[in-house]
């Protein structure tokens, strides 16, 4: 065992905001279609990876969003299925109750922002639920706040099309909402990240990016974040930052790395076509045309809690009460057993 040499205090690192993690991180938040002034309205921090990206943006906006000044009564709209699982909605909106063990109203909550449940999965067509979600937003009080995913929307799989990511921004203009989104999962739908991030042009691995409305207020804001960096991790861990700012700025690495996450986004969608293609061949009662629409590494499969269960008492295939499956999970060596397995338990439960 070697001994310790240097004084582990003397490097404490700091959340990056200098300005050679924002500009590699902020060439790729620019995509293909974002113009150059705003490019200065973004402000960033690093953050402890998505979930911290997500709280730091919930303190920042209870400390400093207006509207929710004004009101006093910080409130977030969040969608009813998301990272991870809601009850059954009956009603459009319904207030959050105190124990859903549900990641995004928790950590909401856990900030003193109230979370409130609206619509966005359709149950019978297994797909993003356009009109409810839109019909939402316009029947919500101007300015509110809404968090929504970017892409490969984690549990549901079903992402706005890019049709409908121009339709929400004209609503979202038209009503003064602010779009909280998360981008945990950028390339893993399409395989290419610029096309992924088309409803939001950020990039993660623990970053929380702000656009403002002008380059003054992006200066106000940088203080705040440099402050809320210091409050949410002191010392945030400095090795994934310096993979990032390794790779993102060299050109050769930068293209490795998205050929990765385009091979990756590819395997995916093989094995959404393997599944699909399986139960189609075995006969399989009703539609499974959603399992390759859907996106990224989770899905919505449509089988009801009684098939879920019989699946796994009876074929040891695990998924959730959701019928959330993680498409990741299947290879070479499972996948036709699972098509076998769905397939016998929708057989036996299809009247
Ligand atoms: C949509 C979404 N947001 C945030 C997270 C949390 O990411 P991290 O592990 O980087 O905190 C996840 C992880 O499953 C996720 O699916």
């Amino acid at each position: 065992m070697g001994s310790i040499t240097a004084n582990p205090f003397q490097d404490i690192p700091e959340a990056r905001t200098e300005p050679i993690f924002l500009l590699v991180y902020t060439r790729q938040m620019k995509g293909k279609h974002m113009y150059f002034p705003v490019y200065w309205r973004i402000v960033s921090t690093q953050t402890l990876g998505a979930s911290g990206g997500c709280h730091a943006g919930a303190v920042l906006l209870r400390d400093h969003y207006e509207p929710w000044k004004r009101s006093g009564k910080p409130e977030i709209f969040i969608p009813d299925d998301t990272w991870c699982k809601f009850p059954i909605l009956t009603s459009s909106v319904v207030p959050c109750s105190d124990q859903l063990p549900v990641n995004h109203p928790f950590l909401f909550k856990s900030a003193g922002i109230k979370p409130t449940i609206i619509p966005y999965f359709n149950h019978k067509t297994n797909s993003f639920d356009f009109e409810a979600f839109t019909a939402t937003l316009r029947e919500l009080p101007a300015q509110s706040v809404i968090l929504i995913q970017s892409n490969a929307q984690n549990p549901t799989g079903s992402d706005p099309s890019p049709q409908q990511w121009r339709e929400l921004a004209t609503i979202f203009s038209q009503r003064g909402h602010l779009a909280f989104f998360d981008a945990a999962y950028p390339g893993f739908a399409s395989g290419d990240i610029d096309t992924d991030l088309q409803g939001v042009r950020f990039e993660r691995v623990g970053l929380l990016s702000v656009l403002t409305a002008n380059e003054d207020t992006a200066k106000k804001l940088e203080v705040q974040m440099k402050l809320l960096a210091r409050a949410e991790s002191g010392a945030p861990p400095d090795f994934g930052s310096k993979i990032v700012e390794t790779v993102l700025s060299d050109e050769a690495l930068k293209a490795q790395w998205r050929e990765e996450v385009r091979d990756m986004a590819n395997r995916l969608k093989q094995r959404r076509l393997r599944l699909r293609e399986g139960l189609e061949k075995l006969e399989t009662p009703g539609n499974w045309n959603h399992i390759t629409e859907q996106n990224g590494m989770f899905s919505y499969i449509g089988l009801s809690v009684e098939q879920v269960t019989l699946l796994r008492d009876e074929y040891h295939v695990y998924l959730q009460d959701s019928s959330r499956i993680s498409i990741a999970g299947l290879n070479n060596f499972n996948i036709d057993y699972v098509a076998r397995s769905i397939s016998a338990v929708v057989k036996a439960t299809t009247k």
